[in-house]
């Protein structure tokens, strides 16, 4: 039963079916059923529900604050930080891409001008996909302003460590919020259950790999709706153009309602066929290490392993499937996965007094996160670096080996001579007759 009310009728008939009312408990049992009927048509879990709990303002950002806290973050830190407003959503919302890395020396201001080394790991971070999910674009405020605050710490402190680390050697880009216009829809209706886009799109479903499939419906009600076609909102094409123009070694796409890490893939026909990308063992490593980098426990897998459901469309799919990134990882942040529950806010989000304390448990991930991918980077460099510092020796190598064919060649060539043609002539005794015989026949033929 997935309501209160729901639960006291049922109660109530339970009470009535044990005293002995059989027709009473019959009347109540039809009027459970309708009831149940009406509340439940609604395909998905995009009405409105009765919260248990409301997110206080003054301690959740709402999209104005948002807005604000990153122009205050990035405009402080102009050396390190660069804000791009040019995505917009459908109703013209900036998404806010935020650029990270050490821009010391780099002239220019614009976000995509600068020339950072291909060395740096390049990490592609989305948040705010789900505009009932609050809590992750809080992780990244906290991983922020962290950041920031070490650079002021004394030199060589962990903090001062810790900021230097990720801007020397990361290449970070933050779309902060997908889809602003969801989330402006869940502030201003209170309706703490919608999922998608202002028309309700679920846009983790409105991707180019396996589109359309069962894991996601073309339904315009339901909460898993994947848009008209792949790509059809324009909160989708953000991914699109920086996937195209950046190489990225990872993206990870945060989530909450639940404790789990999911390596790709997520959808239906990868389930059917035991379809896994490329780098699925080292993912499956790094999932691992996330899963116990906190002081949570988080389920870690295959999505379509560890999920009953299978999911079409994903982002994180298709950077794993078509684009090859070769990290791709979606993660769930909070939450028990109690989705038979009466209210919305309380299954994706933690009480308000409660935030501050999920948040900062759940930092350490992003340092596991990090040191991980940038350890790989390094052994993916230094096989690179190898396969250069070995190609003079091959060379030296292959001519050594051609210097031997030739040698063989002409050694074997020379012993097949006429004796008469060689430069030293082996066990032969010359007398002047066969030399003047050789003369002879050489002038007859
Ligand atoms: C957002 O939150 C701030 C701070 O609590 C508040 O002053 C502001 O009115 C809120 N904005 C909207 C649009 O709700
Ligand atoms: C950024 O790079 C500049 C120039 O290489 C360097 O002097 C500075 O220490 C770097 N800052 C950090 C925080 O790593
Ligand atoms: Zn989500």
């Amino acid at each position: 039963m997935q309501c209160i009310l729901g639960k006291f009728a049922e109660g109530f008939y339970t009470h009535l079916c044990k005293n002995n009312l059989p027709f009473i408990s019959f009347c109540i049992h039809i009027l459970l059923q309708l009831f149940l009927i009406i509340n439940y048509s609604h395909a998905g879990n995009v009405q409105p529900k009765k919260e248990k709990y409301l997110p206080d303002y003054n301690v959740y950002h709402n999209l104005s604050t948002i807005k604000r806290t990153v122009e205050d973050i990035v405009f402080r830190n102009w050396d390190y930080m660069k804000l791009d407003y040019t995505h917009l959503s459908r109703e013209g919302r900036p998404q806010l891409l935020i650029r990270v890395t050490n821009f010391t020396g780099s002239t220019s201001s614009n976000i995509h001008g600068s020339t950072i080394p291909a060395t740096k790991l390049k990490v592609l971070l989305s948040y705010g996909e789900h505009s009932r999910e609050f809590l992750p674009v809080e992780t990244l405020f906290y991983f922020l302003k962290r950041l920031t605050k070490g650079l002021r710490e004394p030199k060589d402190s962990p903090e001062e460590t810790y900021s230097r680390f990720i801007l020397s050697r990361l290449d970070l880009f933050i779309i902060v919020m997908v889809n602003p216009d969801g989330r402006n829809y869940v502030e201003r209706t209170g309706n703490y259950c919608w999922r998608g886009t202002s028309t309700g799109v679920d846009l983790n479903r409105n991707f180019d790999w396996n589109y359309g499939g069962p894991g996601s419906k073309a339904e315009k009600a339901d909460e898993e709706y994947r848009g008209e076609h792949a790509f059809s909102e324009p909160e989708s094409l953000v991914f699109k153009e920086l996937v195209s123009r950046y190489r990225f070694d990872a993206f990870v796409s945060f989530h909450s309602g639940i404790r789990q890490i999911y390596v790709p893939f997520a959808d239906t026909r990868s389930k059917s066929i035991h379809r896994s990308p490329e780098n699925v063992a080292a993912m499956l490593q790094l999932a691992s290490k996330l899963s116990h980098s906190t002081a949570y426990k988080f389920i870690y897998g295959v999505a379509n392993k560890i999920n009953q459901y299978t999911a079409d469309g994903t982002i994180f799919d298709y950077m794993a499937g078509v684009k090859k990134v070769p990290f791709s990882l979606a993660i769930e942040l909070w939450g028990e996965g109690d989705h038979k529950g009466a209210q919305c806010f309380d299954l994706f989000n933690p009480p308000s007094h409660a935030l501050q304390d999920v948040v900062e448990t759940l930092q350490p991930m992003y340092k596991a996160l990090f040191t991980y991918l940038v350890d790989w980077k390094d052994r993916q460099m230094s096989l690179e670096l190898g396969v250069e510092f070995l190609a003079p020796s091959l060379t030296l190598g292959y001519v050594l080996l051609v210097a031997v064919i030739i040698v063989t060649f002409i050694v074997a060539v020379y012993n097949r001579l006429p004796p008469s043609l060689r430069l030293v002539p082996r066990r032969r005794v010359v007398s002047l007759k066969t030399l003047s015989s050789t003369f002879t026949s050489l002038k007859l033929t």
